[in-house]
C-alpha cells in the first residue's frame, strides 16, 4: 500500500484530460501523456503541464515512468453506433488497444481503466469484448466493468459509457464495489446554464421552424403527444407503407408525401420524387416509423383541412425540418418549455431537465434552448463534462464541442478514481 502523494497514472488517448481531471482531483499524479492530435496536446500542456507523447504506436514503452494506474480512453469512433461498426477489424484505431495491452505488459500497473461506448460490449456478435477480455487475461487481469451515465452521479447529461477496470489476478482485490458511489444529488440542466457567458444564437430560419411548429400544436390543441414523430409528409399521404410488391398501376392510385396525387406518374422515378425522402431507398417504411406514420395520419384525419394549410407555410430544406419527434413531456405540448436538438432523422424534442449526450461527430447537433434561441455555450458543455475548470479551451466553437464530445466525463472519474484510492490503494 502506498501513501496518498504516492499515487501516479498515465493518460492514454488523452484529449483534451477527463481521465487527467478526475484522477487529479482524487489525489493521483498525472506522470505521462499521450495524444496524437497536436492542438489537443499544446492544450493539454497548458491545462495540465505535461506535453504529451503523440502517437501511441511510434512510443518507446520503456520510457514511460512508473504509475499505478493506466487511463486509456481508446478512439471510439470504430465502435459506436455513429461510426461504421468496423469494431476490431478496423485496421488502425480499432487495434489501438493492443498497444494499450502493450504498456500493461511491460510495466504491470495495479490498474486500468477504460472508456468507451456500450457497444463495445456487442459488437460484432460480442467478438471484440470476447478478444478483450482474452487478451487482457492472458498478460494476467480481469476485468470489472459497468455502463454509467453521468445522469445517475448529479450531472444533468444522458450518455451512456462503459467503463472499465481491469486488475491483476491473484491480486486479492474484490472489485465489485469499485462502481458503488455514495448518492449524489440530482442537479438539473437549469443549475449549469450560465446566461453571462457568450453562446451562438440559433439561425433565424430555426428560429422561425421552430415557431412554425409550435403553432401546430397550439392550433391542435393535442390532449397528450406520444413518444412518436408527427411526420408532415404524412399529411394526406395514402400510399402502403410498404410498397416494394406494387406495380406501378397500382401505386398510381395512391397519395404520396403531402397527399400529392400519384396518377399522372409515368414511371417509378416520377413515384419516387413524389414519395416521402424515407420511402425511397426501399420502397417501404422503416419499422421503427410505423408508429409515427400511424399517429400523423391518425391526426390528419382528424385535422385535414387545417393541416393542408398549415403544410404550404413548413419550411423544406431539409428533410429532417419536417419530421418533430417528441421526446418531452407528455402533458406539456409546448418546445419552448423544453430542449431541442435538430437531427438527422428530425427536430428532436427534450425534456429540459437533462441534456442528451454531447458528441463528437457533428457540431450541428449542439443542442438548443429554444425559449433563448440560442445553443447551449462551450463552457455548459464543458460543466456536463466536469471540465468546466479547464483554463484553455480549443481554439474555436466547432473543435471545442469535438472534444468535448469526445471527452471521457470527468466526474464519473473522479469517482472511480476515489474508490480505487480508498478501496485499494492507500494504507
Ligand atoms: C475518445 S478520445 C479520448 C478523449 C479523452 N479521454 C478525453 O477525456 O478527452 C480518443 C483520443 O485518442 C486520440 N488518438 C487517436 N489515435 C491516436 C494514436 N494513434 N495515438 C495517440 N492518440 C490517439 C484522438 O486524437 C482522441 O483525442
Amino acid at each position: 500500500m502506498k501513501t496518498y502523494k504516492q499515487l501516479k497514472f498515465i493518460d492514454l488517448f488523452a484529449g483534451l484530460g477527463g481521465f487527467h481531471v478526475g484522477f487529479d482531483k482524487a489525489g493521483f499524479e498525472c506522470v505521462f501523456a499521450c495524444e496524437i492530435d497536436d492542438h489537443l496536446r499544446d492544450l493539454y500542456k497548458q491545462n495540465h503541464n505535461i506535453t504529451p507523447h503523440d502517437d501511441i504506436r511510434t512510443l518507446d514503452i520503456e520510457t514511460i515512468p512508473e504509475h499505478d494506474v493506466i487511463c486509456a480512453g481508446f478512439p471510439c469512433q470504430p465502435f459506436s453506433l455513429a461510426g461504421k461498426k468496423k469494431g476490431a477489424k478496423c485496421p488502425e484505431s480499432g487495434r489501438l488497444i493492443d498497444d494499450v495491452i502493450r504498456i500493461a505488459n511491460h510495466h504491470k500497473p495495479k490498474f486500468i481503466i477504460l472508456e468507451n461506448v456500450p457497444n463495445i460490449l456487442t459488437i460484432a456478435e460480442g467478438s471484440f469484448w470476447e478478444y478483450l477480455t482474452e487478451k487482457f487475461s492472458e498478460i494476467g487481469y480481469n476485468l470489472e466493468y459497468k455502463v454509467i451515465s453521468p445522469v445517475e452521479v448529479g450531472i444533468p447529461q444522458n450518455r451512456k459509457r462503459v467503463f472499465i477496470v481491469a486488475y491483476q489476478k491473484g491480486s486479492d482485490v474484490d472489485l465489485s464495489t469499485v462502481f458503488n458511489f455514495m448518492p449524489q444529488e440530482e442537479v438539473s440542466l437549469e443549475n449549469i446554464l450560465n446566461r453571462e457567458l457568450p453562446s451562438k444564437a440559433l439561425e433565424d430560419k430555426k428560429v422561425d421552424l421552430l415557431k412554425y411548429w409550435q403553432k401546430l400544436l397550439d392550433d391542435l390543441k393535442l390532449p397528450e403527444i406520444p413518444a412518436l414523430s408527427l411526420v408532415a409528409p404524412e399529411f394526406g399521404a395514402t400510399y402502403p407503407i410498404d410498397f416494394t410488391g406494387l406495380a406501378l398501376s397500382e401505386m398510381k392510385s395512391y397519395k404520396g408525401a403531402y397527399g400529392v396525387s400519384l396518377t399522372n406518374c409515368d414511371t417509378w422515378q416520377d413515384v419516387l420524387e413524389r414519395m416521402p425522402s424515407y420511402t425511397r431507398k426501399n420502397k417501404r417504411v422503416a419499422n421503427w416509423l410505423h408508429g409515427s406514420i400511424q399517429y400523423s395520419r391518425s391526426i390528419y384525419a382528424q385535422n385535414s383541412a387545417y393541416l393542408d394549410q398549415w403544410s404550404k407555410g413548413l419550411g423544406k430544406d431539409f428533410n429532417s425540418w419536417q419530421i418533430l419527434e417528441w421526446r418531452g413531456q407528455r402533458n406539456v405540448a409546448d418546445i419552448y418549455q423544453h430542449l431541442v436538438q435538430f437531427r438527422a432523422s428530425g427536430i428532436r424534442i427534450l425534456k429540459r431537465e437533462i441534456a442528451p449526450s454531447l458528441i463528437s461527430m457533428t457540431p450541428t447537433q449542439i443542442p438548443v434552448i429554444p425559449n433563448e434561441n440560442r445553443y447551449i455555450s462551450e463552457f455548459e458543455a464543458a460543466r456536463l463534462q466536469f471540465l468546466d475548470g479547464l483554463k484553455a479551451f480549443p481554439e474555436t466553437t466547432t473543435k471545442t464541442f469535438k472534444a468535448m464530445g469526445n471527452a471521457v466525463n470527468a466526474k464519473i472519474v473522479e469517482l472511480i478514481a476515489s474508490n480505487l484510492r480508498e478501496k485499494f490503494l492507500v494504507s
